[in-house]
């Protein structure tokens, strides 16, 4: 929902653009000299840099790849940066920096195996043996997670060893109903690839051992925990870690599972009530250990690379111990790079053999090309599962009278899309794709529920008819947290991501942005909204003209102009676009909102144009005007003017339909169908 009529204009809350939220980002100065121009001029023209760090969830494929039916190999990107040296390959043993004192380190051989153990562990779940567990080696790996660390040495934990089939089938019984209640829980893409996967070998293993937390062991004055009463469960956790990997060297296989209600489940066990379960362990001899992590493996979720999870000094400075210190807009501009024209070639050559006139497709023969030429394979991997993340913010230009709408509906409608109750709920119900709601600059506090990423970086913006509208900061922390979540969607699994978007007057700051980066007139790019009078309308179109004026912006310093006359949900926005196009993965785009961000995103990255998918044409002026920009075509076109992300959930079946289709249908060879004359 945008813009609207009927309500008078609410006076907007005053604050300045450096204002930060409560509480402040915990982002420093960004490596990069906000001062220096991002033009298109630094993103790079040509392929990926040979860089060490590829897509989360997808190869990242050279602009031309290994020819189709060999796959390139999957490199997690944790494997090719810089681990430490024990992580390597078992036959690749860790050797001992020369500068450094190895007094006490041990020799290469228990150096490996150490590390073998870290890399090897696995969480076990199928392929159990009925073998039973020696006494010995149970008290072995016992003895190994007594040995944990724990806060003030307090020792929390208990080890319940359940081995009698009839407790343990009740305990299944409630594992399964919390495993159905999940499910139902899930959209349809996560719920079918759900359908598959086993969660638990609580009767295929021999025993199982449950992991308890006592948090008053140790008396009232136990070192350490009087600040964090916490620590008492992250020491139990820390025994299990032990039991894990001391299993692993035993050649036992551990499931951990975590689907039940603790107190449900402490219950059947006859547990005190002062004892907490911390794990519920199915540990057995096993066929084999897969070689990584059984999500991973089967696509549900990805390994984060390593570089993505460190920071140096403080967060936000991103770079591995020995490498340059890079910001993380400036390592993601880096990683786009142009389609994979081989792949591309092999599926435009696979459209004219498959079984239809060629070129009937029309528009959708496109895309599948598109997507083979993103993802550096053909056919692509079918877009799904897919996730719509909702950015929200507030405009300090609400206070110009732009809409009719209150100010405060921007929260009520992010409350909204948490219960459920908006369109973009409906349609991602019904289209199987999953709804995060992300609050980067909504002015009034949101409490925590799932679903709500907080990632606010300032209250609303400031009014962008008197000064800029947030500090160069403040944009380059918006662009920030867009990446993050793209990189985090698509790390969770997310083969598609889609732009959605709420901020009361967003219409307005994307009109000046849209004005600002394709030179038009601000009469040609500013819209009605869902319906403003005729003097609000002009009114929109003066305040959009000062704001240009006041602010002086230059289209090729896109994070000036985002800084200027954007929101903060557009600057997340173009982060998010950019994210996803240095995953490789689509991106398709909603209405005049994500246009906007999209001209910002394409000014700093020109490549990143090639991972978006123009999901509509919205009735907003603008949005034309944008298409017509970055040379898209919208796959739908239906007058939507909502935003919210309703229009590129509409396209989705589209898009996925496209890589079906190139995947599945049958070549005129294959099916033996004789082709015309
Ligand atoms: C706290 C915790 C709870 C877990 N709960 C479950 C669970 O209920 N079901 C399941 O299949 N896996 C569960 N796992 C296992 C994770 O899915 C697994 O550790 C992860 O996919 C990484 O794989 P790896 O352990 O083989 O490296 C849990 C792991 C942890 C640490």
């Amino acid at each position: 929902m945008r813009d609207a009529d009927e309500h008078p204009p609410q006076p907007a809350v005053q604050r300045g653009a450096a204002e930060p939220a409560a509480p402040p980002p915990a982002h420093t100065e960004p490596a990069t000299p906000s001062e220096a121009p991002s033009g298109p001029g630094n993103a790079p023209s040509t392929a990926p840099p040979s860089a060490p760090e590829p897509a989360a969830a997808s190869p990242q494929p050279e602009p031309d790849a290994a020819p189709h039916g060999e796959p390139e190999p999957v490199e997690y990107a944790d494997e090719v940066v810089a681990e430490p040296a024990g992580m390597a390959a078992a036959s690749d043993p860790p050797s001992q920096s020369a500068s450094v004192p190895a007094d006490h380190a041990y020799s290469d051989v228990e150096r490996e195996a150490v590390y073998r153990v870290i890399r090897e562990r696995r969480d076990v779940r199928v392929g159990f043996r009925p073998d039973p567990i020696p006494d010995d080696v149970l008290v072995r790996i016992l003895e190994a997670a007594h040995h944990a660390p724990s806060v003030g040495f307090s020792q929390p934990w208990d080890f319940v060893v359940i081995q009698d089939r009839d407790t343990r089938a009740r305990v299944h019984d409630i594992v399964q109903r919390q495993r159905e209640a999940y499910a139902r829980a899930l959209p349809g893409a996560r719920a079918r690839a759900f359908s598959g996967l086993k969660v638990e070998a609580i009767l295929d293993t021999p025993l199982n051992i449950v992991v308890t937390v006592d948090h008053t062991r140790g008396g009232r004055h136990t070192l350490g925990r009087h600040a964090q009463p916490q620590t008492a469960a992250y020491s139990a956790a820390l025994a299990v870690e032990n039991l894990w990997l001391a299993a692993r060297a035993e050649g036992l296989g551990v499931g951990w599972v975590s689907f039940f209600s603790e107190r449900e489940l402490a219950r059947e066990l006859g547990l005190p009530p002062h004892l907490e379960i911390v794990a519920y362990l199915c540990v057995g001899y096993v066929e084999e250990f897969p070689p990584e992590p059984e999500l991973s493996l089967g696509g549900w979720a990805q390994r984060r690379p390593l570089a993505w999870a460190v920071h140096r000094e403080q967060y936000g400075q991103r770079g591995l111990p020995g490498e340059e210190s890079t910001s993380l807009l400036d390592e993601t501009i880096a990683k786009i790079g142009p389609l994979n024209q081989r792949a591309m070639e092999e599926a435009r050559e696979r459209q004219s053999r498959m079984t239809k006139p060629p070129g009937s497709l029309g528009v959708l023969e496109e895309v599948s090309i598109q997507l083979a030429g993103l993802a550096g394979e053909c056919p692509a991997p079918i877009p799904e599962p897919a996730s719509v993340a909702v950015f929200a913010a507030d405009h300090g230009v609400h206070a110009q009278g732009v809409t009719p709408w209150p100010q405060e509906v921007t929260a009520q409608m992010v409350r909204n899309f948490l219960n459920g109750g908006a369109v973009v709920n409906a349609f991602a119900t019904q289209l199987g794709a999953e709804v995060t709601v992300v609050d980067v600059g909504v002015i009034e506090d949101l409490s925590p529920v799932p679903g709500l990423l907080p990632r606010k970086v300032a209250r609303g913006t400031a009014d962008m008819t008197q000064g800029p509208a947030m500090s160069r900061i403040e944009a380059e922390y918006a662009i920030e947290a867009g990446i993050e979540v793209a990189r985090d969607l698509v790390a969770a699994g997310n083969r598609c991501l889609l732009t959605g978007d709420m901020g009361i007057a967003n219409t307005t700051a994307s009109a000046a942005l849209i004005s600002a980066f394709t030179g038009r007139d601000a009469a040609e790019v500013t819209g009605r909204g869902t319906g403003i009078d005729d003097a609000m309308y002009a009114h929109k179109v003066s305040v959009v003209r000062t704001a240009l004026q006041v602010n002086q912006v230059d289209p090729a310093d896109p994070i000036g102009v985002l800084a200027a006359v954007g929101g903060l949900e557009h600057a997340a926005l173009a982060g998010f676009i950019l994210g996803a196009a240095s995953l490789r993965v689509p991106v398709i785009l909603d209405g005049v909102i994500a246009g906007a961000a999209a001209l910002a995103a394409v000014a700093l990255a020109p490549d990143a144009r090639l991972a978006c998918i123009a999901g509509h044409r919205s009735s907003e002026p603008g949005h034309a005007v944008v298409l017509e920009h970055l040379g898209l075509r919208p796959l739908v076109d239906l007058d939507l003017r909502l935003g919210e992300g309703s229009g590129a959930l509409l396209a989705l079946p589209l898009v996925q339909s496209a890589a079906r289709a190139l995947k599945d249908v049958a070549t005129f060879d294959s099916a033996h169908v004789s082709q015309r004359d």
